[in-house]
C-alpha cells in the first residue's frame, strides 16, 4: 500500500506535560474523579523530558507534530502571563523546528485554567473575549514559530462529557448546558479564526492555516429495519456532531445551536481537522456499541471504513484538504495497533479524498483524562514510575511506513498479518 499523506503524531499539553498547574483536570483529580487515581501532575513529565521526546520523534522519522499549550500555565491568573512558561514553549517550538519538524498548535484541548472555570468557563458568553484574549497572546508571542493552529479540540466531546455525561469536569448532567457550551465554543472558533488571520496579516506572518479538530463518528441504527432506531441514529448524529460542524466551518447555526456575537455565514476552516476513533450503534437517544464487532481495550468498536465516511461528510460541506488530526486506539498490550493503523490508512487511501496529513493519536502513552494512566494509546510505551520510553512494535511499523512511504510486503507480513482484533 502506497502512502501519499504525511504521517505524524499528536499530543495534548495536559496529557503529557505534568507539573501540577491549577486547571480543571488537577481539580478533577483533587475530587477523586480519575478512575485509576493517577494525577495529571505526573503524566509523562514532558515538562522536563521534552528534548528526549522530540529526539525520539525525530528518530522515528516524524516530521509533522500536533501539540498543545497549557492555558493555565501560560496565564496562571487572569491577565497575568508567566514569562518562564512562554520561554519553555518557545524553546520547545524552536527545537521542533530545528529538527525540521512542523508544529500544528492546539490552543484549547479540554482544559481550562481554574480561574476561567470559576468565572463560568464556556458556559458564559461573556467569557468569549477572555478566550480570544488568550488567542491574541498566543499569536503575538508564538506566531513567529507556528503558522498552523487548531483553535479548539473537539467542542462536542468537551461539552458532552463535561456538561451532559458528567464524567469530565465540571461534571454537570444537563443537555441544555452541553448545547450552550457547544454553541459558545463554535462562536469562539469562528471569532478565533478571524482574529488569527487578521493578527498574523498585521504582524507580517504568511502561510497561516487555521481549523478546529472535529470529533466525528459513524452513527448507525442497531436494527436497520427499525424506523425508531433509524430516527435515533440521525438525531443523535445531528445533536452530537452535524449541527456543530456546520456552525464551526460555515457559520451556519441550526437547531439546537445558537450563535453568540456577530457571526456571518462564511468559510472558517483552512483544513478539515478530523479526529476519528469509532462507530456508535444506537437504538435510543443515547450512545451505544455493537457488541458483536471488533473492539479496543476501552470497548470502542473498531470500524476502519468510518474514517473515510466521516472525512467524506466533512469534504461535502467544504472542499478543503483533510487532516486526520487524531486517529488511534487503546491497545494496552500493543497487539492490534499495527492492524488498526493499516486498516484506517487503507480506508483513507482508497477514498480518493485529498487527505494530506495523518496525526496518530498518540506519540507516547499518556494521561488519558478520566481513565488516567491505564489506557494506552501510544506508539511509544511509557513506564510512568520510571518515565522510561520504549518504542512499541507499532512504533517500529510506523517508522517503517514513514521511511518507505508505503507498507512493503515484508512489513505487511511482519506487522499486520499476525494481528487480529478482539470481538
Ligand atoms: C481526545 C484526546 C484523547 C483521545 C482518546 C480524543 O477525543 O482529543 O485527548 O486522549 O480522544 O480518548
Amino acid at each position: 500500500m502506497k502512502i501519499r499523506m504525511l504521517l505524524g503524531a499528536a499530543s495534548a499539553a495536559t496529557q503529557i506535560e505534568g507539573g501540577g498547574f491549577k486547571h480543571t483536570w488537577s481539580g478533577w483529580y483533587d475530587k477523586g474523579r480519575i478512575k485509576d487515581g493517577s494525577n495529571p501532575a505526573r503524566a509523562n513529565d514532558h515538562l522536563n523530558r521534552w528534548k528526549e521526546d522530540i529526539d525520539l520523534m525525530s528518530e522515528m522519522g516524524i516530521r509533522i507534530y500536533r501539540l498543545g499549550i497549557e492555558w493555565a500555565r501560560l496565564e496562571p491568573n487572569k491577565g497575568h502571563y508567566d514569562a518562564a512558561a512562554l520561554q519553555w514553549y518557545r524553546s520547545l517550538l524552536e527545537y521542533i523546528r530545528s529538527k525540521s519538524m512542523f508544529p500544528l498548535l492546539t490552543i484549547h484541548h479540554f482544559t481550562n485554567p481554574l480561574w476561567f472555570e470559576e468565572a463560568g468557563g464556556f458556559l458564559k458568553p461573556s467569557n468569549i473575549p477572555v478566550y480570544l484574549g488568550f488567542v491574541d497572546y498566543v499569536i503575538r508571542n508564538l506566531g513567529d514559530l507556528v503558522d498552523e493552529y487548531i483553535t479548539i479540540n473537539e467542542p462536542n466531546v468537551f461539552a458532552v462529557m463535561g456538561y451532559n455525561a458528567g464524567v469530565f469536569p465540571p461534571g454537570l448532567k444537563s443537555v441544555p448546558a452541553a448545547i450552550r457550551v457547544m454553541s459558545i465554543m463554535a462562536s469562539c472558533h469562528i471569532q478565533a479564526y478571524i482574529l488569527i488571520h487578521k493578527l498574523r496579516r498585521e504582524l507580517g506572518y504568511a502561510n497561516t492555516k487555521v481549523g478546529f479538530a472535529h470529533h466525528a463518528r459513524v452513527f448507525t441504527p442497531e436494527n436497520k429495519k427499525n424506523p425508531w432506531h433509524n430516527i435515533c441514529a440521525k438525531l443523535v448524529s445531528h445533536m452530537f456532531q452535524d449541527a456543530l460542524v456546520r456552525a464551526c466551518i460555515l457559520g451556519r447555526f441550526i437547531f439546537p445551536l445558537r450563535k453568540y456575537g456577530k457571526i456571518r455565514r462564511g468559510e472558517y476552516a483552512d483544513f478539515l481537522g478530523l479526529n476519528y476513533y469509532t462507530r456508535s450503534t444506537v437504538s435510543s437517544l443515547a450512545d451505544g456499541v455493537n457488541k458483536n464487532a471488533p473492539h479496543n481495550d476501552l470497548g470502542w468498536e473498531i470500524f476502519p471504513p468510518g474514517i473515510a465516511q466521516c472525512a467524506a461528510a466533512l469534504y461535502k460541506l467544504l472542499e478543503r484538504p483533510v487532516y486526520i488530526t487524531e486517529n488511534g486506539t487503546c491497545d494496552n498490550n500493543d497487539v492490534f495497533r499495527c492492524r488498526y493503523i493499516y486498516d484506517h490508512l487503507k480506508a483513507l487511501s482508497e477514498s480518493g479524498l485529498p487527505v494530506e496529513r495523518y496525526y496518530h493519536w498518540c506519540f507516547t502513552d499518556n494521561f488519558e483524562w478520566c481513565e488516567g494512566e491505564n489506557a494506552r494509546f501510544g506508539l511509544v510505551h511509557v513506564d510512568f514510575e520510571t518515565q522510561k520510553r520504549t518504542i512499541k512494535n507499532s512504533g517500529h511499523f510506523y517508522n517503517a511506513m514513514i521511511k518507505n512511504k508505503c507498507v512493503t510486503e515484508d512489513d505487511y507480513r511482519k506487522y499486520v498479518e499476525p494481528q487480529e482484533y478482539k470481538v
